[in-house]
């Protein structure tokens, strides 16, 4: 055992500093979070609570087992944009009579539950964890269908929907639609296409087209129950395969389908011995400076979030600017890879290369630990070869097969952030810290960069270069560019599954490992061609 040791002092000034720009940041992630909670508001919730129904959390932690942990994912979802946060939809992993499953809830106290494009896309990401990491999956379903004023966005990419249900099931991951109100038009589909289906009496309405689109379409007078309810679907049309009496009664009924459904995870056997971090983990508040030019050692997180603090460093002395080493989180074995000084070298290309190579040859899960930004340029660099040594990163965390865990911790910026596995790679989770600052490079820089293309281009032309009105342009792009790289901005756009509370950190990884490990784990000797 290599035990880290810990040089943080909780006593002095930057550490403080560092506690109270984090208490701060944070607090303003708990505060989105908070409205999240609220749903549809306040008076959407009265509303359907007075009708008996639970709502979408309600509805979760009724069907999870007791006592055990709910891993929320894309909480943030279409934060920024004209939709509630969390786009009408609750999502996460959760344990259902002992098996994990991806659960995917309609918000019905957001219109109606009805999926705009962030709905989709956060449902389609859902869709994607369950496959990668097989998970059964039950769709708590309430929902008015398409948006309709947004369907331009989600008609299209909405088909996916339905084609990633019916894959699941070829794959032989079970899907299970318990239906709990409305399920119309596209909606329908969802229940259509799912493995095992519960409906409510006198709640579910399940159909193609409500009676009002009926008789428009086809004359017809009909209305909701001989259309689409539970009654007509379980006795005539066949489509319900378990008829519930309330909501109480389809949570039971569905926690019956999953504990029949004879699912184990393929995935190796963990270690049944777990050892806590020997330093406090309410301490991994104060290790990231305000200021993230300030580079900090990503060794004190690891002593905080990894078993006993048992970390066995590869290359120490080696590519200093990016740490790796093994070690266990909640028992499972990991590989990670940690930025200490912010720019990747040709050094730290290499380094990870080959660790990247090593945890495919022993099957070992990854983990990214990004404060990047980015891989160094300038001729020395350049005529050392930084280009084909950054690629040859890229190539090795592109085509390794292991699964891979990112967690953004400061700055994510530029092909550092591809390097070191990205959103766009394919990691099977990514998670943020509140100090995350990403995009293709800084607001200062991104400015500055445009004012001197700007400036030769007035230049060339022979014209006279306005300062005055550079001056604003820049200010304003800086501004722009700040605030698409802070956290809530990132996380709207599901560009990571959820910005945690460090002192989670742990947990939030070892449900991710466990979830990972639903999964065989299997890596490759299979790279693209490495450029020497
Ligand atoms: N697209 C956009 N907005 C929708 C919507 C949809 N598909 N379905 C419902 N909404 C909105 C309503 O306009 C209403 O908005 P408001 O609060 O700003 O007034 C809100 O959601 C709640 O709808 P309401 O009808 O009052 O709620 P309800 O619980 O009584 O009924 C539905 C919910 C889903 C049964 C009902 O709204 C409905 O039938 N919607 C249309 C379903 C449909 O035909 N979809 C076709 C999709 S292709």
């Amino acid at each position: 055992m290599t035990m880290l040791n810990s040089t943080l002092d909780s006593r002095s000034n930057d550490y403080r500093v560092a506690l109270d720009s984090m208490i701060e940041k944070l607090s303003g992630i708990e505060e989105e979070l908070t409205a999240v909670l609220a749903g549809g508001g306040e008076k959407a919730v009265a509303r359907h609570h007075d009708r008996d129904k639970f709502t979408a959390r309600e509805r979760i932690e009724l069907l999870v087992d007791r006592d055990t942990p709910f891993l929320e994912l894309c909480p943030l979802a279409a934060w920024g944009s004209k939709f509630t946060v969390g786009a009408a939809v609750v999502s996460g992993i959760g344990v259902v009579s002992g098996v994990e499953c991806m659960i995917v809830a309609n918000d019905p106290t957001d219109k109606g539950g009805s999926l705009n494009p962030w709905s989709m896309r956060k449902i389609l990401r859902m869709g994607d964890i369950a496959r990668q990491n097989r998970l059964p999956v039950i769709n708590l379903v309430e929902s008015g269908g398409a948006d309709l004023p947004t369907q331009k966005d989600i008609f299209v990419p909405g088909g996916a929907m339905f084609r990633n249900l019916t894959q699941l099931s070829a794959e032989g991951i079970p899907t299970i639609a318990l239906v709990f109100g409305n399920s119309t038009a596209g909606g329908a589909y969802i229940p259509g296409m799912s493995d095992h289906i519960v409906m409510i009496e006198n709640r579910s309405k399940v159909f193609l087209g409500g009676p009002p689109l009926v008789k428009a379409a086809t004359g017809e007078i009909t209305d909701d129950e001989s259309l689409g309810g539970a009654a007509m679907h379980a006795k005539v049309s066949g489509l319900a395969d378990y008829y519930a009496l309330d909501e109480q009664d389809a949570i039971r009924i569905g926690r019956q389908i999953v504990s029949r459904l004879n699912w184990t995870k393929s995935g190796p056997a963990v270690s049944t011995e777990v050892v806590s971090p020997l330093y406090d983990e309410a301490e991994l508040l104060g290790i990231v400076p305000p200021d993230l030019k300030i580079p900090f050692d990503p060794r004190e997180v690891i002593a905080r979030v990894v078993d006993g603090s048992d970390f066995d460093e590869f290359k120490s002395r080696y590519g200093t600017s990016l740490v790796t080493g093994w070690a266990r989180i909640h028992g499972h074995p990991v590989g990670i890879l940690a930025n200490a000084r912010g720019v990747l070298f040709s050094e730290e290309a290499q380094k990870a290369t080959q660790f990247i190579q090593l945890a495919n040859r022993s099957n070992t899960p990854l983990l990214f630990m990004h404060n990047t930004t980015g891989y160094m340029v300038g001729k020395e660099y350049e005529q050392n070869g930084i280009i084909k040594h950054g690629a040859m990163m890229i190539n090795a965390v592109s085509n390794s097969k292991v699964p891979h865990i990112s967690l953004l911790l400061g700055s994510s910026y530029g092909a550092g952030h591809y390097g070191m596995c990205g959103r766009a790679f394919d990691p099977r989770f990514v998670f943020s810290w509140p100090t995350l600052r990403s995009a293709v490079m800084g607001g200062t820089q991104l400015a500055g960069v445009i004012s001197t293309v700007s400036r030769a281009s007035a230049l060339a032309q022979g014209k006279e270069f306005d300062e005055e009105a550079d001056a604003a342009v820049r200010a304003a792009i800086e501004e722009q560019i700040d605030s698409e790289s802070l956290p809530a901005f990132l996380s709207g756009h599901l560009y990571d599954d959820g910005v945690i509370d460090p002192r989670d950190t742990r947990t939030v990884l070892g449900l991710s490992l466990s979830a990972i490990h639903s999964a065989p784990i299997e890596g490759t000797t299979s790279f693209g061609v490495f450029r020497m």
